[in-house]
């Protein structure tokens, strides 16, 4: 279906005098209208097609693997209440990484604490020997939590332990030799995610502690060599390291291969709170050493995979056959500086949608850029596509007679920008708005959702605007939005740079428009698609 766009003029003046007309009466109505109109609450928020579980809370995605069709996705899991507690590892199975069905609960706490995150490798030459009668293991590894030498503030209450699966990760015994690793005297000590090594024949282990990685070797899985650490001085320091990824990849387009060191951290974010930087170099089979130019370009660059404020913990997935080759990503969709307080009650916070890595070589640096994975284009059902056009300070893109934004994938692009500000927004009939701006001069994004609905839950949902940095130079913004009812994650000119945020709108969104502060800008084509599950 082609359509024409239906630019709006905006008589900026003509509307400026009618607003400033409105009396005192109307404005209170309008409040009792917005109070009444506020609808949208607990399973109205529930994601048509991000992952949630059922019941109760969520955070971090944990040992996510492959194996014969089917992607196997754990998390940190209470199942007793909507808010953080003992934790287990929920798990959910997917055959393409998009609808997903949960599955019973994998791992639950014991006497040696609770289960936090970790991750999970599919043992396929049986190197730990768990396996039995040609049935192939797949292990987890994760860190045991004591709360109760936490609560004694004692050192040594967190330290790695493995359980195995003989039955492709539905049922899982753990190792009686536990833990693996214990714990030397770190307070913050977990998160470890393994890698079979291939160039240097190994299983590796990068592990989170405060302010440093360390990297541990094995061949049997179960018993474990520290090999080095990495980190203390380089990158982003505000708050406590956890849940890092490491891995190789091959830099898009050559033959060369470069290791990437994936690694949250929180509070420190780039935009406060919960935050996942990266670092890209070389690994020697023992030592990570970053680009001697990734310090300098910090400033200009800055090393986020994700810049917004709700994609936190992200790792990928292990097992992923040699002939697809992709480094595939999910992360949890919130935040710790306001996840416990959204205004979910059933459940608590959902998964980014899934994304594949790419490492690439701009000038003079590396860059990791993220996609959603090619099997959403799958659940394309109704497309719309508009030509480009000249617009005059206003366009409306989409509106809810062209699809519905609450499952939409929407692509267009502003040609040559200009030193202005463009915005991007979404809107609903009960005047919120959710507002993402473009300065062009300061080569900045901006997310304003202080009007984007309910807020009040937590002071720190809207705090301040995130920022994030145009990385491209490109003279044409391109833009992907995939939407759901609560999130919007933005993948801009390729994804180089991405924000993922969420919100909480009282009604949906029915248009999703264009600003500039300009009075004329070009739009390039836009093509979008109703996704349907
Ligand atoms: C990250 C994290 C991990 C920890 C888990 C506990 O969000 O704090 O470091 O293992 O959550 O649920």
């Amino acid at each position: 279906m082609k359509r024409k766009f239906q630019p709006i003029l905006l008589l900026g003046l003509f509307l400026f005098t009618f607003n400033s007309c409105k009396n005192e009466t109307e404005k209170s109505e309008n409040t009792e209208d917005k109070k009444m109109a506020e609808v949208q609450k607990d399973e109205d928020f529930r994601p048509n097609f991000h992952f949630t579980p059922e019941k109760n809370w969520m955070n971090d995605p944990n040992g996510m693997f492959y194996m014969n069709g089917t992607y196997h996705l754990y998390f940190q899991y209470y199942p007793d209440d909507n808010v953080w507690g003992p934790m287990h590892w929920g798990h959910a199975t997917s055959k393409d990484m998009i609808t997903w069905e949960e599955q019973e609960i994998a791992l639950y706490p014991d006497e040696k604490g609770y289960i936090f995150s970790g991750s999970a490798v599919v043992d396929n030459d049986n190197t730990s020997g768990f396996g039995e009668d040609g049935k192939t293991p797949v292990i987890a590894i994760f860190t045991y939590h004591d709360p109760v030498g936490a609560e004694n503030k004692e050192e040594n209450y967190q330290s790695q332990a493995i359980a195995y699966s003989l039955d492709e990760g539905m049922t899982w015994t753990k190792y009686e030799g536990n833990p693996v690793i214990p714990n030397p005297g770190i307070v913050d000590f977990r998160d470890p995610k393994v890698t079979w090594d291939d160039i240097n024949k190994q299983w590796l282990m990068a592990l989170a502690t405060r302010e440093k990685t360390l990297f541990y070797s094995s061949q049997n899985l179960k018993e474990w060599k520290k090999l080095s650490e990495f980190g203390a001085g380089t990158g982003a320091h505000d708050g406590v390291w956890e849940c890092p990824d490491f891995f190789p990849m091959r830099v898009d387009g050559t033959g060369e291969t470069k290791w990437v060191l994936i690694q949250s951290l929180n509070p420190g974010g780039y935009n406060g709170g919960s935050g996942t930087q990266y670092f890209v170099g070389d690994f020697d089979g023992k030592t990570f050493t970053p680009e001697e130019n990734m310090k300098e370009l910090e400033e200009k660059h800055k090393f986020w995979i994700d810049f917004g404020r709700d994609n936190y913990a992200g790792v990928t997935w292990a097992n992923v056959p040699k002939e697809d080759g992709r480094k595939l990503f999910l992360g949890w969709m919130s935040n710790w500086l306001y996840a416990q307080e959204v205004p979910t009650e059933t459940w608590r916070s959902a998964m980014t949608v899934a994304r594949e890595l790419k490492l690439v070589q701009e000038d003079e640096t590396y860059l990791v850029k993220s996609s959603p994975v090619k099997e959403l284009e799958k659940y394309r059902s109704s497309e719309i596509s508009k030509d480009a056009i000249d617009v005059d300070e206003k366009a409306v893109l989409l509106d809810s007679s062209d699809l519905d934004l609450a499952k939409a994938e929407v692509k267009f692009s502003i040609k040559d920008l200009q030193e202005t500000n463009y915005k991007i927004i979404l809107s609903n009939g009960n005047n919120e708005e959710f507002i993402v701006n473009y300065d062009h001069t300061a080569k900045e994004f901006s997310v304003d959702r202080s009007n984007a609905g309910q807020i009040d839950f937590s002071e720190k949902f809207t705090e301040k605007n995130s920022t994030a940095p145009r990385i491209s130079d490109s003279q044409d913004l391109k833009v992907l939005m995939i939407l759901d009812k609560t999130s919007v994650e933005m993948f801009f000119d390729d994804g180089t740079t991405v924000m993922t945020e969420i919100f909480f709108p009282n009604q949906p969104w029915t248009e999703l428009s264009l600003e500039s502060e300009n009075e004329k800008f070009s739009l390039g084509d836009i093509q979008a698609y109703e996704l349907k599950f």
